[in-house]
């Protein structure tokens, strides 16, 4: 790499993590209405650093839920266009009292950085933008680019779509930059190939009019949180096989050989154990973990609540009772119709002593991204200068809704290029990243500009 944008980001090296932590001082949480302002006040934050870095045309654009922070360089027409996406929206803080650190006071212990956002997305968006400003201010940026940051990835992108759908010109590019996923480790590169779908449920379940004492009424009417309860456990047999009629009919089947392709990534079923500190591990029957989060659908409960569940004991048979299932989807199950399917399913399964309403929330369907594409090489090829490694492509279990729509509206393949760890507690209490993988990402950016330019060229 220029040895001159490597003396320039060693120079700037510490301004470079302050002003991530300013960014991370911001509580963007978007699913929350309380933050709305602090949502907007991080996209004005980074329209800010964007035109400091010198990208043209920064706007904020607004939409019907969070803003979309648009910015770009055209440096010379005939050059590839990357589009990089990322989000500055952040998942809600708690449970509070189980961090060791205010979640938005950020601060660094053992060489992480711990706040919300750390990791998803901010670190990470962050690294481009600053990546961005090395080669600007090095005068060695060899592609246009685009930035679009999105407020919404967590709850589900829905305006970033329409957005996409009415600013096919502006966005035209010929790829899209992701960095918003993990490495397998700091000493084993990866670049992941794969995101799961998503369908995300909500269940009210009803029994009697009102809360009714459990000893006056215990016994005669039904309890709408056990009925919930066993209508949950009946959802997936003893083999972990999730019994929705219909569920598996699309699900593609991956075979022997990319699936012993898969086996080769380093994994240690011991040290995962060990990690999350259970004495074993519970998935559908016939895969190996690694199998059981990426190319296998699952169905989890994300929150279960109803009754009282304030201090102390209060006698109460109460009169409703909710739940949040998430369905993990793989390549060619569709969202909208897996939706369909689970409350088709539950309201059947649901005995006739409760009500039930079923409501879907949010989808995504999943992706495969390609392995033979220059883009895809140019990645691999600053990851290994990097790194000193080849990265090994891996699929993830995670979802980004948006990634299967920059395919369908804009005819796009993503790269997801990612620097976080699977152990970086995203979503969880005490959320950190690594300065090494903050840093690493941006020393690898602009060579993942250098040579995508150059092999662009053929
Ligand atoms: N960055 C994550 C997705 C991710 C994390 C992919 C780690 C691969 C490895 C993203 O912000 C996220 O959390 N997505 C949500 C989906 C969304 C619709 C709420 C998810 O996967 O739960
Ligand atoms: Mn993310
Ligand atoms: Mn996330």
């Amino acid at each position: 790499m220029s040895t001159q944008l490597n003396s320039y980001i060693e120079a700037n090296k510490d301004r470079f993590l302050n002003e991530l932590l300013d960014l991370l001082r911001i509580p963007s949480v978007s699913a929350d209405p309380k933050y709305k302002n602090d949502v907007l006040r991080t996209a004005q934050a980074l329209q800010q650093k964007l035109i400091e870095a010198g990208a043209n045309k920064v706007e904020v654009c607004p939409t019907a839920g969070h803003p979309i922070v648009y910015g770009e360089k055209i440096i010379d027409a005939s050059l590839p266009t990357v589009l990089v996406y990322g989000h500055y929206d952040v998942q809600p803080a708690d449970p509070l009292d189980l961090w060791t650190s205010p979640p938005f006071e950020p601060v660094i212990k053992n060489d992480q950085i711990y706040a919300r956002g750390s990791c998803d997305d901010k670190g990470q968006v962050y690294m481009h933008l600053k990546a961005f400003e090395a080669m600007m201010k090095t005068n060695t940026l060899s592609c246009n680019v685009k930035f679009m940051i999105e407020g919404e990835e967590e709850v589900g992108s829905s305006n970033l779509g329409i957005f996409i759908k009415a600013n096919k010109e502006r966005l035209k590019a010929d790829m899209v930059m992701v960095s918003d996923t993990s490495i397998l480790d700091n000493k084993v590169p990866s670049i992941t190939v794969g995101l799961r779908g998503l369908a995300y449920m909500e269940v009210e379940v009803t029994g009697p009019n009102r809360d009714l004492h459990s000893g006056v009424y215990g016994g005669a009417v039904a309890n709408p949180v056990n009925v919930l309860c066993n209508l949950i456990a009946s959802l997936q047999d003893k083999n972990g096989k999730i019994t929705i009629p219909g569920f598996y009919k699309d699900v593609q089947i991956v075979n022997k050989k990319e699936r012993a392709e898969m086996a080769k990534a380093p994994f240690s079923r011991k040290a995962y154990i060990k990690e999350l500190n259970v004495a074993d591990l519970k998935g559908e029957k016939g895969y190996s973990p690694l199998e059981q989060t990426s190319i296998r659908p699952t169905l989890d409960v994300n929150g279960i609540w109803g009754g009282y569940t304030g201090e102390g004991a209060k006698t109460v048979l109460p009169s409703k009772a909710f739940a949040k299932i998430s369905m993990r989807l793989v390549p060619h199950q569709n969202s909208e119709k897996i939706s369909k399917l689970f409350e088709k399913h539950f309201k059947k399964i649901a005995p006739k002593y409760v009500k039930v309403k079923v409501t879907a929330l949010h989808g995504g369907e999943a992706v495969v991204t390609p392995t033979d594409s220059i883009a895809y090489k140019a990645a691999s090829q600053a990851m290994q200068e990097t790194f000193g490694k080849k990265p090994i492509p891996v699929r993830s279990g995670g979802s980004i809704p948006i990634v299967a729509l920059f395919e369908k509206e804009l005819g796009l393949k993503t790269v997801l290029m990612g620097f976080g760890l699977d152990t970086d507690d995203i979503h969880s209490p005490n959320e950190h990243y690594g300065l090494f993988n903050y840093y690493k990402g941006i020393e690898t950016i602009p060579l993942f500009f250098k040579y995508y330019a150059e092999m662009s060229k053929g």
